[in-house]
This record gives structure tokens, sequence and C-alpha cells, in this order.
């Protein structure tokens, strides 16, 4: 299943375990994902090209230029295109082209431009397969990143029986798909998240906000999705626009709006972040025509306090869920931090101070500690980093907790 959505590259070489790689691309779309062929002109020798497009609904790619039409593959297309890149069967002559980058053909010259991690399943003779010159190049390959798919043993095309078999697809797709979940650490977590400034209307064309902008919010979001997790992100007004689809994203103004998005989302979450900018002050009346210049009574607007979002979960919190908070401070970061903590009911508090140089609003930085509730664990410190890297360490530390 995690392989849904993947965008495969599937190089073939010449070997006769080619006849396999029908079978594997079936299995491979069948769990959803997209397959483009790059095969070598010896794979082709073993199976038909007609075969392969026909179950991946994409044309074989296997010469720098099509024949006919001179139309141009570009190998570097590809392999920006793919999300991960499998070789098989991968021939001894391929892998040795691969270990010192021979590229005299399209599948090598397509895997030394591929970002995307990249498989080799093995299939040759057992001679072959246990010559030192193929031993040297696949460890000099893995060394360089290329996971192996071990071969199994048993009766070869060849009719001796040993080591060299190509491991069957069932098998790879097994590996690919272990690959893909790897790291899903939030897997079936609903996280309700709140990121960004509240703006609070005086009139239809002013209003009270604040300078966040969202970016460590949205950073979790994307983070806690690509963990797993499925998010639901309250958002002030931002600038900024979320990319998985694990997200999904609810659009507030006020700080009254955003209470009302967290109550009803909050009671189907395993956990709750705030990390908006909540306006803790709204105007008490606001005016539903431009106030005018020439108004002379307007010299004060009213203000009433908004609801605190984070408390009243606080408040509502079952002892399965945990709550995190944020506060940003310009003075005794820590102690007010602390105090929060407990006077919101929160499980931890996510400090930072303005007075730290690249911590806070609108930086691509921040420089955080998170205090625990429970006293055990106290108060963690971080050096300052990138907004992303501080929400890896916030999720790491949530998923302790
Ligand atoms: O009290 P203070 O605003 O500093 O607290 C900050 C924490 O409380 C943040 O996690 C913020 O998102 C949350 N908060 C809230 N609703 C408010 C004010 C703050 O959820 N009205």
């Amino acid at each position: 299943m995690n392989l849904k959505g993947k965008h495969i590259i599937l190089g073939i070489t010449g070997g006769i375990a080619a006849y396999k790689s029908a079978t594997l691309i079936r299995l491979l779309v069948k769990a959803g994902a997209e397959v483009q062929v790059v095969a070598t002109a010896a794979a082709l020798e073993f199976i038909r090209p007609v075969t392969l497009s026909a179950l991946t609904g994409k044309p074989v790619i296997s010469e720098f230029f099509t024949a006919n039409t001179g139309e141009w593959h570009s190998h570097v297309d590809i392999g920006l295109w793919a999300d991960a890149m499998v070789i098989a069967p991968a021939t001894a002559c391929t892998l040795a082209k691969m270990a010192t980058g021979v590229a005299d053909n399209m599948l090598v010259t397509t895997y030394l431009s591929a970002k995307a991690p990249v498989f080799v399943a093995p299939a040759m003779d057992l001679d072959m397969m246990a010559h030192p010159t193929t031993t040297r190049n696949l460890a000099m390959l893995a060394a360089d990143g290329v996971h192996v798919i071990e071969p199994a043993s048993g009766e070869l095309a060849s009719h001796l029986v040993g080591r060299g078999r190509m491991e069957e697809p069932e098998k790879i797709v097994e590996v690919l798909d272990a690959f893909f979940g790897k790291g899903k650490t939030m897997q079936g977590k609903r996280i309700l998240l709140t990121a960004g400034p509240t703006i609070e209307r005086i009139d239809p064309v002013r209003y009270i906000g604040n300078f966040s902008s969202g970016k460590m919010g949205y950073a979790i979001a994307e983070e806690a999705a690509r963990r797993g997790a499925e998010v639901i992100l309250v958002s002030g007004p931002t600038s900024l626009s979320v990319s998985h689809p694990g997200i999904t994203k609810v659009d507030v103004e006020s700080g009254r709006e955003m209470y009302e998005a967290c109550l009803k989302h909050f009671p189907q979450c395993d956990i709750a972040i705030m990390a908006a900018a909540v306006a803790d002050y709204t105007p008490a009346e606001p005016r539903d025509k431009k106030i005018k210049r020439e108004h002379e009574d307007v010299e004060s607007i009213r203000l009433v306090k908004n609801p605190d979002i984070a408390a009243a979960l606080g408040r509502e919190k079952t002892s399965e869920q945990k709550l995190i908070g944020f506060a940003l401070e310009t003075d005794s970061a820590i102690d007010n931090g602390r105090e929060k903590l407990s006077r919101k009911n929160l499980d931890a508090i996510v400090v930072n101070s303005l007075a730290d140089a690249g911590a806070g609003f609108g930086t691509d930085t921040n420089k955080i500690s998170i205090i625990s509730a429970d006293p055990s664990q106290d108060i963690t410190t971080y050096p300052l980093k990138s907004k992303d890297a501080v929400a890896a360490d916030i999720l790491d530390y949530i998923e302790t907790l």
C-alpha cells in the first residue's frame, strides 16, 4: 500500500529472467505505482517491448532517440520523475557498467541521472555470480548506496543449481513496499494543528493582526504527513500552501473561527499542536461599514478577549490525547513557558525567544526549547536550525510522549 502513486523506473537488462519483468510490472501497477520501463537492447531480445508497454501504459525507452521520429528521451527528466529505480534483472555487465559509470546506453545514463533510491536484483549464472568481479562490483554499488536485492539459490536457466536466480517479483515488490513504508512513525495518528496569525476585523478594510508567517506550523504539517499522520491544519491567513495529500487545510480568519474549528475537530484527534499566533483581543463591535476619517467618535476601539483555544482544548483533553503549545516570548521565556504549560494543561510547550537571533516570526530558522509537563523530562534545548529540521525535532519529541 506504500507504493500507491509512486513513480518507478524499471530497468530491464539482457538476461533470461527478463521474462519475469511482465509479472513485476503487473504487481507494481496493481499496487498503485506508475512504471516506466528503460530496457537495454539485449533485454528486448528476451521480452517484446509491446508486452511491456501494454502493461505499463507507456512506451518502452531503450535508445537515446526513437529511430524513426528522432524524438530524444531525456534521461535527466526520467531520472527526476522517479521515486525509485529498480533494475531487475541486473546482469553482470550492467552491474559492472553501473559500478564504473560506463554510460553507453540509456539505462546506465538514467541511473547516473536518477536522484531517487536505486535497487538492483542481480540475475546470472552461478559462476558469473560467484566471480570476484561481480562480488566487487556489487560491493562498490552497495557502497554508493544502491540497495542490492540478493539473488536466490535454485535451478538456473542453464539447469545448473546455485546462487544467481533473480529474486521473485513478489519479493521485489515487498522490498520496495517496505522501503516506502519506512519512517511512517505517525501512521494512524490524527493531528490537529493550528498555524499562522489570526486577523480581527475592525471594519471591512482594517484589522488587528500580527507578524506570524505560518512557516513553523506548515513545516510541522508537512513533516507529520510525511510520517504518515492525517493532519487537520487550521490556518489563519498566510501566503503558504500545502503539498502533501495527508493534510486537510481548514482556512479561518479570526481567533473565534479558529476556536470553533478546533473544538469541532479535536475530539477525533490524538494530538493537537497549537502553533498559531492567535490574537488575544478582538474588536468588540466590528463595523460593517468603513470607518471614515471624519468620524470623530472613533478615538478608541473597544476590545474584548478572544477565547484561548489551547486552554479550551486543555480542559476537554482525555488521557489518550496529547496537547502541545507554543510560547513566543521576548523575555523570561522559560518561566513564562512553564506558567503557560500548567495554566493551559498542556503536555509540552515549545518555547522560542525573540531575543535569540534567527528565532521567531518570518524567518526560515528557529531556536527552540521544549518543556515537558512530566517533571522527570523537564527541559530539552536545541540549536538554531531550519524550520523544517525544527519540525522534525518537535515531532520526534511528541513521538516520545
Ligand atoms: O498565552 P499565549 O498566547 O502566549 O500562549 C501561546 C499558546 O497558546 C500557543 O500555543 C497559542 O497557539 C495558544 N493560544 C491559543 N489561543 C489563544 C491564545 C494562544 O490557542 N487565544
